[in-house]
């Protein structure tokens, strides 16, 4: 058969034999999230397309190059979002949220779009986990946010991450380290791509996760914003890294780790896993104390973290972590006859309302390729009907180990089940 269609390039099908290890990683991410007391926000697949230029920047690959942007019928720019955190503040404020004035704690579950080449580990279409503290300034708030990320990777068993922190100052230090990065930028203006000599007009700090090659190499030269930074972020800096080491996480400090969107303020980091290739991101963060404002609130501290599904799961690959998944039947229900077959409906029905997991034949096969595809399902039993166990009001149970069957009441089969099963 040929193809009509195949899906997108870039996205992923998940099929049922591998759903599962996506469903035990979004398990543990509620669980871990509403542990540290955040609680669930869903917000739309799609939004103003402006949201995302204000809040992640105009001149961000993300902006600039990955967006899927569309107008739709009324003639607005819409955008599906490249991230989730611009979403969330945006229903922060659009729901009041803010005006309590305390801390707000969300996390959300959700697919992201960004254009980008695909390759092992990035997609067009992923998916993320996030959570975002909302109205606090404190550092200790920054070790709690990070200690959430570093649980749930905890929960899911790895054991080969690293934690990358780095402080990119606040708008009062930042012009300073600008101008120095700015300095060194010119001196080498030929040796840099198109893009990053755009990027030195418009937003210095890009040219430092530009991905090409050559740039890559003559920026780790760069100066480091570390010794730029003032006196209030250093001190946040110290504090952060502090309140770490007294929760027993380790870190590395990355000099020229500034993340690929424009609202981070102060703290920064990535968590990286030893088994993934080039892709090796599978969460990132930081704080964003302007972002609020920016997107029309009031001024208001807050910080968060998303971490790639897709890359967590290869992670979980890579060390051997991926669940075992029991996808198996309890009961298989087979028949003899045409009035087994009859029946087939009303004892499956009754089976599943007893709460088992329960299936059947409904390819009108013989009875032996029905206890195959009973052994195939993984059935520990099968309930055989036929029309003279029927005139009796009796089943035929088989525990499928053993080989051995006797004859039940119909409707007793269900209790009888569900007490073998336990
Ligand atoms: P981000 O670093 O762009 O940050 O994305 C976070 C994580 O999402 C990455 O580390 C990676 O695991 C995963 N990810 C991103 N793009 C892709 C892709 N194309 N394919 C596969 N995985 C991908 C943010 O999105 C920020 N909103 C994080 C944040 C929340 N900062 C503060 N609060």
């Amino acid at each position: 058969m040929a193809l009509l269609f195949r899906r997108p390039k870039g996205t992923e099908d998940v099929l049922p034999d591998r759903v599962g290890y996506w469903q035990f990683l979004e398990g543990k991410v509620r669980e871990v999230a509403s542990r540290f007391g955040y609680g669930e926000v869903r917000t739309p697949t799609f939004e103003e397309a402006e949201l995302f230029a204000r809040s992640v920047g105009e001149d961000t690959d993300i902006v600039s190059k990955e967006m899927y942007t569309f107008e739709d019928r009324g003639g607005r720019l819409m955008a599906l979002k490249p991230e989730g955190t611009a979403s969330v503040l945006r229903a922060y404020l659009e729901h009041g949220l803010h005006k309590g004035g305390g801390l707000t704690k969300l996390y959300y579950i959700s697919p992201i779009f960004r254009y980008e080449k695909p390759q092992a580990g990035r997609y067009r279409q992923s998916h993320q986990f996030g959570a975002e503290a909302i109205g606090s300034g404190e550092p200790s708030l920054d070790v709690e946010v990070i200690d959430l990320a570093l649980s749930i990777y905890r929960e899911l068993g790895l054991s080969e991450v690293s934690l990358l922190l780095n402080s990119i100052g606040c708008p009062k230090c930042r012009p300073s380290y600008r101008q120095e990065l700015l300095k060194f930028a010119r001196a080498h203006r030929e040796e840099l791509c198109g893009d990053c000599r755009r990027r030195m007009e418009t937003n210095p700090l890009r040219l430092l996760d530009c991905k090409v090659e050559g740039c890559g190499r003559i920026m780790a030269q760069a100066p480091v914003i570390s010794q730029y930074l003032c006196d209030e972020c250093r001190e946040h800096f110290e504090e952060v890294k502090g309140g770490l080491r007294s929760l027993g996480i380790p870190y590395r400090e990355e000099s020229k780790l500034v993340r690929g969107l424009d609202y981070y303020t102060r703290t920064v980091f990535e968590v990286v896993h030893g088994g993934l290739g080039a892709q090796n991101a599978i969460c990132g963060g930081g704080r964003y104390d302007g972002l609020v404002e920016e997107l029309g609130g009031p001024p208001t501290p807050a910080l968060g973290f998303a971490g790639g599904v897709e890359r967590t799961l290869l992670a979980m690959e890579a060390e051997g972590k991926l669940p075992e998944l029991d996808e198996r039947v309890e009961v298989f229900v087979a028949y003899l006859d045409d009035p087994g077959r009859e029946a087939l409906p009303k004892v499956l029905s009754e089976l599943r309302r007893a709460g088992l997991r329960a299936d059947g034949s409904y390819t009108g096969r013989s009875l032996k390729s029905q206890l195959r595809q009973a052994d195939r399902m993984g059935a520990r039993y099968t309930v055989i009907i036929g029309g003279e166990e029927l005139a009796k009001g009796m089943a035929i149970v088989r525990d499928m180990e053993l080989s051995e069957q006797r004859e039940v009441p119909l409707d007793g089969t269900p209790k009888v089940l569900r007490e073998k099963l336990g």
